[in-house]
């Protein structure tokens, strides 16, 4: 079992952080990455061309090792979330009354891509909603299997919901996409990293994924892997460093139309970003020296007192069967104003998020059970104070 590594980060003493959701604190070791990066460009003459390929390669190794796809030339180098779903929507065929299948109030960038594709293409976009229920993981599950049918081209959603963590079964609505022949489009940026994933038993077309949260890397840059259904493509950019041969500066302009092989075709523009590239490294390197099956158990077990206590102050909470260890979200009891114990949190340092209607809690490694407490403690002075109902 892991042990609390608050030391490989720079947090205030004074800030209890819950909050990977909205974005990872930086581990020391991504920021001295990140510094060098700035550094390096001191001097250029000492950049090769073997540089532009060669830390993006290793980057692709290691989010292949995350998610357990066989092959890194499948991982693609994408600025943004956005970025990625908009290269999977325009390579998507959808037919004039066909569908497209999302969760209610998923992360917008995973939305707006799909409702574009369906006012050009005269397809619909269904929004499937969950159940009114504080515990609504498998129901939702049953509803999202049952909106899949031999009219639905895509599914695209994540393994859990950005807003509250509530858990989808994926292995199910995978077997159902794939039943139906639709595309399987997953955006992992608030699991990948912190739960295990595993591209070879799910077979999803795409897993797209921001690095700035659960894989601890810097803003603006991503990962995507694409499956086969994705190999001929065309991309959103003609970047150069697409083609064979790109490595030999000097022949850059025997213009080849070709792409090179996998998903490189999908970079981004500069994806050989000198300063986010290293970083993105150390982050993966450190999480997978931690273990991702050892994250989760960390944040399992540094929260399962806690959500036990918070149900019995009448908080709402998804049973934990169908909720994430690292992302979960408290349903205020009646007379407690979300607004009032935003501001009690906030008094305190306790940073969690409110979205929608859920206070996100979402702690990581470097969470201990003086954060837990500091929480709990205001949860309980919530509902002590709260206005009678
Ligand atoms: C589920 C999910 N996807 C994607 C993003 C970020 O998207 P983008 O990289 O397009 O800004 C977020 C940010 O909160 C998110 O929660």
């Amino acid at each position: 079992m892991l042990s609390c590594q608050k030391h490989l980060f720079s947090l205030p003493e004074s800030v209890h952080y819950l909050n990977c959701a909205y974005m990872s604190p930086v581990l020391k070791r991504v920021e001295e990455a990140g510094i060098e990066g700035i550094r390096r460009k001191r001097d250029p003459s000492a950049i090769t061309p073997a540089d532009f390929f060669e830390d993006a390669h290793r980057v692709r190794r290691l989010f292949a090792r995350l998610i357990n796809a066989a092959d890194p030339h499948r991982i693609a180098i994408i600025p943004s979330v956005s970025y990625g779903v908009a290269t999977v929507a325009k390579n998507t065929r959808v037919g004039r009354r066909q569908n497209i299948v999302v969760a209610h109030q998923q992360f917008p960038s995973n939305v707006y891509a799909w409702r574009r594709l369906a006012a050009e293409t005269g397809s619909t976009v269904r929004t499937v909603e969950p159940p009114d229920a504080a515990t609504r993981g498998e129901e939702w599950t049953g509803r999202l299997i049952a909106a899949i049918t031999r009219s639905t081209r895509v599914v695209a959603l994540g393994p859990v919901h950005w807003a509250d963590g509530t858990r989808f079964d994926l292995d199910q609505i995978a077997a159902r996409t794939k039943e139906v022949g639709a595309a399987l489009v997953i955006d992992g940026t608030q699991s990948i990293g912190a739960t295990p994933f595993d591209v070879q038993r799910l077979e999803p077309d795409a897993v797209i994924c921001a690095a700035y949260k659960w894989l601890l890397g810097p803003y603006s840059i991503g990962l995507a892997y694409l499956g086969e259904r994705y190999d001929r493509g065309t991309p959103l950019e003609e970047t150069w460093m697409s083609r064979p041969g790109s490595d030999d500066f000097g022949g850059l302009v025997r213009y080849r139309d070709k792409y090179r092989s996998g998903a490189s075709r999908y970079d981004m523009g500069e994806s050989s970003n000198f300063i986010l590239m290293p970083m993105l490294l150390a982050a993966l390197e450190q999480i997978l020296g931690w273990g991702v099956e050892e994250i989760e158990a960390y944040c399992r077990a540094l929260t399962a007192d806690f959500r036990e206590e918070a149900r019995r102050l009448g908080y709402g909470i998804e049973d934990d069967a169908w909720q994430a260890p690292h992302l979960f979200g408290l349903r205020v009891p009646p007379g407690v104003r979300r607004a009032d114990l935003q501001a009690m949190l906030a008094l305190r340092g306790i940073s969690v998020s409110v979205r929608g209607d859920a206070v996100r809690v979402s702690p990581h490694v470097y969470n201990d059970a003086v954060d837990i407490a500091a929480l709990l403690e205001v949860l309980r002075e919530a509902v002590a104070t709260a206005s009678p109902v």
